[in-house]
């Protein structure tokens, strides 16, 4: 039996992945003194079927998942020279996400684990970038957590594996979204995160006077729908856009995301300290946002002001990825969560399943 803290028999499992456009297997074994290793981590991106529409298509991404999970799962098994009979359980992504996906990565998870008589760990997306500063630093609960991805922009207390209390969340665009929304109306490759973010490399962050939403205000809730239609109303004003001219807006807008999450940051610790739920002395930013190395930059410097210390993931586990899954699994089962045999796939599960929903949608739906 896989289900005790004080199990030191180390533990490995196949994490699976298939929520949004990227198909994704990894095998992370927790050795005996609890440390986690990432023993393989294959992400297979649809980049190139979605590009053209300039965003995620449903459809799309399920065909394209269904030709390449099986490959996938063999190619993460190959890579860590593990065979079935190594495997403790497998974690597999059960929400938020495209649905088409969801279904096809928990049927096959369950086909898999059936067959081969394994636990099966039914996993929330979120909850994977959530953990991840625990297995790739060690970090010791709780942490204050800034969770920024395509779908959702939220503060959250990490107070444990399963044990989330969200702090501020969007009441509108992701900021992902806000990103992709960004690079699109300027005419950028998607997707638009790195695009904005390379853009903006050779730009003047002073020149175009860009909002901050909702900075100034009472709570650490974010606003970036906003910002995005000034980016537009600067383009328009401006067009055609010389390269510097997009060089320019790209890095004004970069700035202003950051003092936006300054100020917002501010808000969240002060929020923890006033609570009843302690004091974290790390900020951790997670979700694919969190690649974008100016942000970390400006987190790590505001986190340092507030007396925390800031971690960020290597961004190729910021962004999705199945390593996550697979840890939140093993830090499920050490922490005596029931295994499941059958797993509802979820559109739409928020992490802190108290906290009142916000009106707003992101690119995947209201996952926030
Ligand atoms: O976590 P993720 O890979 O998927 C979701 O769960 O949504 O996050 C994807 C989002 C996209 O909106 C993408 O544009 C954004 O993360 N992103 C970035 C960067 N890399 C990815 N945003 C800003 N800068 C980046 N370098
Ligand atoms: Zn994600």
């Amino acid at each position: 039996m896989v289900s005790s803290r004080s199990s030191s028999k180390p533990l490995t499992v196949l994490g699976i992945e298939t929520s949004c456009d990227e198909t994704a297997a990894a095998i992370v074994t927790r050795a005996s003194d609890g440390s986690g290793m990432i023993r393989s981590n294959i992400v297979l991106s649809q980049l190139t079927e979605h590009a053209a529409f300039g965003g995620v298509v449903p459809e799309i991404a399920a065909r394209a998942h269904v030709e390449a999970l099986d490959g996938v799962i063999a190619a993460a098994l190959r890579e860590a020279k593990a065979g079935w009979n190594d495997l403790d359980a497998i974690a597999v992504t059960a929400g938020p996400g495209l649905i088409g996906g969801l279904l096809l990565g928990t049927v096959t998870a369950a086909a898999i684990a059936a067959a081969r008589g394994l636990a099966l760990m039914p996993i929330n997306h979120l909850e994977g970038h959530a953990l991840t500063a625990t297995l790739t630093d060690g970090l010791a609960f709780p942490y204050l957590l800034l969770l920024v991805s395509g779908g959702h922009s939220q503060f959250l207390l990490v107070e444990g594996v399963g044990r989330y209390k969200r702090l501020g969340t969007t009441i509108d665009d992701a900021l992902g979204e806000a990103f992709d929304k960004t690079a699109k109306l300027l005419g950028l490759a998607y997707p638009g995160g790195p695009s904005v973010e390379l853009c903006a490399r050779n730009g003047d962050p002073e020149r175009f006077d860009l909002p901050r939403p909702l900075t100034g205000t009472a709570g650490c809730d974010f606003s970036f729908s906003g910002l995005k239609t000034a980016v537009r109303q600067v383009a328009e004003a401006n067009a055609p856009l010389s390269d510097q001219d997009l060089a320019d807006l790209c890095a004004g807008f970069q700035m202003a995301v950051g003092d936006v999450l300054e100020d917002r940051l501010r808000h969240a610790v002060a929020a923890c300290r006033s609570g009843p739920n302690g004091r974290p002395g790390h900020l951790v930013a997670a979700g694919g946002v969190a690649a974008n190395l100016y942000l970390r930059e400006r987190l790590e410097q505001a986190a340092a002001a507030l007396g925390l210390t800031f971690i960020a993931p290597a961004p190729d586990l910021c962004t999705d990825n199945a390593a996550m899954i697979a840890w939140a699994g093993v830090s499920r089962l050490v922490e005596g969560f029931p295994a499941s045999d059958n797993i509802a796939a979820r559109a739409r599960w928020p992490l802190d399943e108290a906290a009142e929903p916000v009106i707003g949608a992101g690119r995947k739906g209201a996952r926030a």
